[in-house]
């Protein structure tokens, strides 16, 4: 069952629902196929000339076992099943004939074996209006269905004293979107910052600061210090391997808790958390927690010993452990390298065991770009065996909650450099971005506000660039597309939301519903009734493309709205109804920007 029948089972979210159902309840008499099948095989037609609603009718035959569908009982001949269909087509037509118009549905018409359905528009319209009007920033909201939930979302999680590149910056607003969608869910959302900030790069880190580094550039800029430090250490380590013994010593150390290495490392750690914070600031992003792999590190010894006592651990000749996987095809990771020390996987474990105690999550989100697919495919299976009681004698079988973990992953963002190199600095895209919408921006409005809003439009072109595709595919990154003024932009959907500016006229939200006749006030309004489906379908499949096109849409038909219902210069009847639906189109475009963890411009 779709999640949007799931949902209208318990809540009426959606003003279409009860337009379905009206559809559903008709049709499901003159089949007799049930109900809620009905209701899944209605479909939004391709084409606005064939009406709104479309059910193929073999597809709604189909699947009942051919000629086994129950008749209804009823004693009301006219709204008993129809006789058995002999040719699809001809039952088409004969249930188009049947259908009786009501206050939900205005005509139904035969395509083939199409049944397409036109809505009563006035009602479609005052239905809009009443409910948007009655919900405004909660329109398109499910509170009800996550509540008592609560999901963990890992994400944006950069490497300390390394660049932030493009797939952070892909992690942090894909991550905040997920955020935004499951708080519209009614789920009670952590947002957890887990750094990379561990591991034996940051022994190598060491050692190439005190070959390289300066105190004073440390301070100064210390993101980008470090990186030059690291890179140089790195070179030097290829050539040298006596570095690479060194810096695992050294990680050795600071696993042993050495503070004379530990100061410093934390001194890396807490600079790097200083320069993020600004850009999270400007995207509007906020953690709940800042933790990191270096946190679990207390926690590892109880791993080990919980992977021991469930037989998991293997040994290698050189001492090393490793957990076997091959019958699963996911190779043999090694939890313990053979002077002690841990891996990413095995700060992993600890981490997703330490959350699920602290937190108790329903469901767990990893927001990670595709390359780290087997780690993840790992990591879960390993917890799923660790969490399994197949072995265990109590008789409640409990749900394993390895099975709340998901990976959310992405494709590749191919040519996004800078002037720095090939690493990104999201600080860069963002600056860049600003000075190429300052131009344009300035001659509009006053300087002092024009930064600000500009640097918004900014954001947004780099954002909606990113969320115009399916999240897994790898794309090339293009200013010019990203400006396009033609184009479905972030600039355009800020454009199609700050122009509905307020006219004259105040608004009343008791305006007449019925005057609207116009077509385009039509389809604004049912565009609108779109809005909460598309933002559980976006949900379902953590896609917010699907949410972008749909803005995308609302824009075009805003713009097709605005070229036709004037609403200045109209008698006040007229201009207040036009101007209500006007609101209801930018409340919606709103909340969906807001979702997409934008914020809505009122000028530009
Ligand atoms: N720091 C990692 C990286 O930059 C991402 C961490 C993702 N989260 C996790 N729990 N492994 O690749």
């Amino acid at each position: 069952m779709s999640l949007i029948s799931q949902i209208s089972k318990h809540a009426s979210n959606s003003v279409l629902v009860n337009f379905k159902r009206a559809i559903a309840s008709q049709l499901s008499q003159l089949t007799g196929e049930p109900e809620t099948k009905t209701f899944e095989c209605i479909e939004l037609t391709p084409k606005k000339e064939f009406g709104q609603f479309a059910v193929i009718v073999p597809k709604l035959l189909a699947s009942s076992g051919g000629g086994q569908r129950k008749k209804r009982k009823t004693t009301n001949e006219k709204s008993a099943s129809l006789e058995q269909p002999k040719n699809p087509v001809e039952y088409t037509k004969e249930l188009a004939e049947k259908f009786q118009p009501d206050t939900f549905i205005a005509d139904t018409t035969p395509l083939g074996t199409y049944l397409n359905f036109k809505l009563q528009r006035i009602e479609l319209i005052r239905q809009v209006l009443d409910r948007v009007t009655r919900e405004r920033t909660s329109y398109g909201t499910f509170p009800k269905y996550g509540e008592d939930k609560t999901v963990l979302i890992d994400f944006s999680s950069p490497n300390i004293a390394k660049p932030f590149h493009a797939g952070h910056l892909k992690s942090t607003i894909l991550g905040n979107f997920l955020k935004k969608i499951h708080e519209a869910m009614g789920y009670k959302t952590i947002c957890v910052n887990y750094l990379g900030d561990w591991g034996k790069q940051y022994g190598l880190l060491s050692v190439g600061f005190n070959k390289f580094g300066s105190r004073e550039q440390l301070l100064q800029n210390p993101v980008y210090h470090l990186y030059d430090v690291y890179v140089r250490i790195c070179k030097e380590a290829s050539e040298d391997n006596s570095i690479s013994e060194e810096a695992n010593r050294c990680f050795k150390k600071m696993e042993d808790g050495d503070e004379s290495i530990l100061a410093l490392w934390r001194q890396f750690r807490e600079l790097s958390i200083t320069e993020y914070q600004p850009l999270y600031k400007r995207l509007n992003i906020s953690f709940d927690v800042y933790s990191g792999e270096s946190e679990t590190h207390k926690d590892i010894p109880k791993v080990i010993d919980l992977l021991r006592t469930k037989g998991l651990l293997q040994e290698q000749e050189d001492g090393s452990l490793y957990v076997d996987l091959e019958k699963y095809n996911l190779g043999s990771p090694v939890i313990k390298r053979h002077d002690e020390t841990s891996l990413y996987i095995t700060r992993d474990i600890a981490a997703a065991i330490d959350r699920k105690q602290k937190y108790n999550f329903d469901k767990m989100l990893y927001v990670v770009g595709v390359s780290q697919q087997i780690h993840f495919q790992r990591l879960f299976k390993i917890l799923e065996i660790l969490n399994s009681t197949e072995n265990d004698d109590s008789n409640k079988k409990q749900e394993n909650w390895a099975n709340q973990l998901q990976h959310i992953h992405f494709g590749l963002i191919n040519g996004m450099s800078t002037r720095k190199g090939t690493a990104v600095f999201l600080k860069d895209l963002l600056d860049n971005q600003q000075q190429q919408e300052d131009l344009e921006v300035l001659s509009k409005i006053g300087e002092a506000a024009a930064e600000k809003v500009a640097d918004i439009v900014g954001i947004s072109a780099v954002v909606i660039e990113d969320f115009s595709r399916d999240r897994q595919l790898d794309y090339d990154f293009s200013w010019e597309r990203m400006l396009d003024s033609h184009g479905n932009t972030g600039v355009y959907l800020q454009y199609a939301h700050a122009r509905l500016k307020k006219a004259d006229v105040k608004l009343n939200f008791s305006a007449d519903p019925k005057i609207l006749k116009d077509p385009e006030a039509f389809e604004l309004a049912f565009q609108i009734a779109q809005y909460p489906d598309v933002v559980l379908k976006s949900f379902d499949e953590s896609q917010p493309r699907i949410l972008t096109h749909y803005l995308f849409t609302l824009a075009h038909t805003i713009s097709q709205a605005v070229r036709v219902l004037r609403v200045k210069g109209m008698n006040q009847d007229l201009a207040e109804s036009r101007l209500l639906l006007f609101w209801a189109a930018k409340l919606t475009m709103g909340n969906g920007l807001r979702l997409l963890g934008l914020t809505p411009l009122e000028k530009m």
